[in-house]
This record gives structure tokens, C-alpha cells and sequence, in this order.
């Protein structure tokens, strides 16, 4: 059976290139960067190479660049951190409600359990924050504002540059989860976000898993999560993954400042996927037709359910996603597409396909080709 890999939004392959470049890491440099003998500063050598590198891909300075498992871990440390380092000055946080839920779930831990007070910004049926109502939201006990730069499920991009001038016109500090945005957007300068907190992570563009960096604006320290070592400058304990963090750099180095996900290559696979949905009854495209990552493309599918339409799918060899990997399944809509104010017997439908470097047009020919049928049958049988 063939395959068509649909779910890039999930994870990405590695790239060879990067693999290589990771490879000394896992074989003849395997000193700990913190031991004094000439072993272990041989790797701390690299390890500061490698923040330098980094600092030079996102424009900043290398000691604004703290060195994660990944994008959960770096969300968690911009919202638990500056949160509990801020908490004598206020207690309100504000987020949005399509937020991934390494940053949705900090920020109702910190409501339920410590004392914080929530505000989830609403979405329109685009799944776009307005800017009005982020300016309405903060109060002068708002510490904190997180909203991603684009959504894993819908593709929605958010203005976050405005969302960001708006924060700092009002002294509030701003986090933005751009981890399904790198890669996939044109990059220039880590500024370019109007960020004070920037969370980033390999896999989802052909680095490793585990590997990720949060961005902190100096001179921002917030609390740490991990408590152990004064590794990363007191700011993130635990020996480094220098495997990892080379391929992370590896990752930004060859992938970011010209998108890997290249608009000219991608924009006419995910035009054809749209029209496609287009001409099939009951199937409705989700998401930004006008700012949408260019390789994703959400539908829902009228009398389905997206555990039966995703095993079809499988069986006809094609990977799609309902949007989060986690909702898989489970039965319940996901927070999103329910933020977005679809109709209850929609909610449960959602399909993501989510496109790659090596998309092909035979592919999605296959998927013209397929999915009239698997919609059909899956309809049929509800
Ligand atoms: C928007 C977004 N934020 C955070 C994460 C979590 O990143 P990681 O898998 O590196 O922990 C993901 C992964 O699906 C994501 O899509």
C-alpha cells in the first residue's frame, strides 16, 4: 500500500543533513559540558558555539536563548516562570482560547492552583484574535499575555507583531508559541514578534524530537521549572542534550530564515486540496482562507466523525490528522474548533492535512482520488 504522509503539523521526519550534523554527539563528543577535564569542555565548547549560532539565526544575544526539550517544555517555562516571578505585581494572565495546550493547560494550572486569574480571548470563525479585544482584556493587574503565532489544528495565523506592540504599549509582558510557525513563515529577526518570549522547537521542522529553545528577553529571568544544576545560567537544570541542541541549530540554520515550507511549491498542492473540498457536499473548509499556514488545510465533514473518516483514511494509506494528537481517540470536539462557534453535530469532524517539503501532486492527485469515496462510505455508515 502506498503512503501519503498528510501530518507534518505532528512531527517531521529528520533531515539527513541534520542527522549528520548530530551524529559526533552521539558517538565521539560525549563529554558533560559541565565537567572541568578537557572531555567535558570539549562539549561545553560546542554548547556555546551552538547558543552562539542560534543567537545569530534569531538576531538576539546568545544569552537570551535558553536551550529546551521542545515546545511544551519552553511554553511552560515563559508562562509558569514569568507568571511566579510576577505574581506580587498582579495575577491576571491572558491568553486565547485555540491555544495548544502546553500553553492552555499552564495557564489554567496556575488559575486553579495558584491564585491566577484567567481571561481566554475569543476567536472569530476564522479562529483570529482581534486585536480590540486583547486591548479591552488587559487591566493594570494583567502580567502576562500569551497567543500563538499560528494554531496546529486550523493553520490560522495571528497577528501577533500587534498583538505583541500592543502588549508593550501597556507594559505587559507577551509570549507567543511560534512552534507550528517556524519554518513555514518568513523569518528575519526574533523582534520581528514584538515578543518578550518566544517558544520554538525542532520536530515539526525536520529537526529531532525532544529539542526546542525558549527566546527571553533580556533582561527577563523567569523562575525556573526544573530545579536541579545551574545549568543554562540558573534558568533551565538537567546535563544538556547536545545532540539535540546541534540538531535544533542544525534545524534553524538550514530551515527558518527561507522557509522550508516553501509558499511556491506548497500554496499550489493546498489551493487544489481547498477546491477539492470545495466540490464535495457537506464538507466545509475550517480555518483562514487569507492567513493560514500554507501547508495546512482543515475541513469538516457533515454526518462523520473524525475517528471513523481518520481510520478510513489510514486504510487508503493516506495520514491525516483531526487537528490535535492528542483529541485522537477521544470522542470530544477539540477546544478549537468549539472556540470557533461550529454548529454541534460539525464539532466532532475535523481532518487536518497538514503538507511537507516532499508533498508531491501525485499525492494529492491520490487524495482527489480517495477522498470523494472515503467521505461518502464514512457518511453512509454513521
Ligand atoms: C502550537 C504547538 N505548541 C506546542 C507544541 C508542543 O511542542 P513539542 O512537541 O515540541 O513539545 C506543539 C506540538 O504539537 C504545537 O503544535
Amino acid at each position: 500500500m502506498r503512503t501519503v504522509y498528510f501530518d507534518y503539523n505532528a512531527t517531521t521526519p529528520l533531515d539527513p543533513q541534520v542527522r549528520a550534523a548530530m551524529l559526533p554527539f552521539l558517538n565521539e563528543v560525549w563529554g558533560n559540558p559541565s565537567s572541568v577535564h578537557h572531555v567535558g569542555r570539549r562539549a561545553r565548547a560546542i554548547l556555546d558555539d551552538a547558543r552562539d549560532r542560534t543567537a545569530k539565526v534569531l538576531g538576539c544575544r546568545p544569552s537570551e536563548v535558553v536551550f529546551t526539550s521542545g515546545g511544551t517544555e519552553s511554553a511552560n517555562l515563559a508562562i509558569l516562570g514569568t507568571a511566579r516571578l510576577l505574581k506580587a505585581k498582579g495575577r491576571h494572565i491572558i491568553t486565547s482560547q485555540v491555544e495548544h495546550h502546553a500553553v492552555l493547560h499552564c495557564c489554567k494550572y496556575l488559575a486553579k492552583k495558584e491564585g491566577f486569574d484567567l481571561t481566554c480571548l475569543p476567536v472569530d470563525r476564522d479562529g483570529l484574535v482581534a486585536v480590540e479585544s486583547l486591548e479591552k482584556a488587559i487591566r493594570p493587574d494583567t502580567i502576562l499575555v500569551s497567543v500563538m503565532a499560528a494554531n496546529n489544528e486550523i493553520g490560522t495565523i495571528q497577528p501577533v507583531a500587534e498583538l505583541g506592540a500592543v502588549c508593550r504599549a501597556r507594559g505587559v509582558l507577551f509570549h507567543t508559541d511560534a512552534v507550528q510557525w517556524f519554518g513555514k513563515e518568513p523569518f528575519q529577526d526574533i523582534r520581528q514578534f514584538n515578543a518578550d518570549l518566544v517558544s520554538i522547537c525542532a520536530h515539526k521542522v525536520y529537526g529531532p524530537k525532544g529539542a526546542g529553545a525558549l527566546f527571553m528577553a533580556s533582561p527577563l529571568l523567569p523562575d525556573p521549572i526544573l530545579f536541579g544544576g545551574g545549568h543554562e545560567n540558573e534558568r533551565r537544570a538537567g546535563t544538556e542534550n547536545l545532540a539535540g541542541i546541534i540538531g535544533f541549530v542544525e534545524t534553524l540554520e538550514l530551515f527558518v530564515r527561507k522557509p522550508v515550507f516553501a509558499r511556491d511549491k506548497l500554496q499550489p498542492l493546498t489551493d487544489r486540496l481547498i477546491h477539492l473540498l470545495n466540490g464535495l457536499d457537506g464538507v466545509y473548509f475550517t480555518g483562514s482562507r487569507k492567513h493560514r499556514l500554507i501547508n495546512t488545510v482543515s475541513f469538516l465533514v457533515a454526518g462523520s466523525d473524525s475517528i471513523a473518516l481518520l481510520a478510513s483514511l489510514d486504510m487508503e494509506g493516506i495520514c491525516a490528522s483531526s487537528g490535535s494528537a492528542c483529541s485522537v481517540g477521544s470522542l470530544e470536539p477539540s477546544h478549537v474548533i468549539r472556540a470557533l462557534g461550529t454548529q454541534p453535530d460539525l464539532a466532532n469532524s475535523l481532518i487536518r492535512f497538514s503538507l511537507g517539503r516532499d508533498s508531491t501532486l501525485a499525492e494529492v492527485e491520490y487524495v482527489e482520488s480517495v477522498l470523494p469515496r472515503v467521505v461518502s462510505r464514512v457518511q453512509r455508515s454513521q
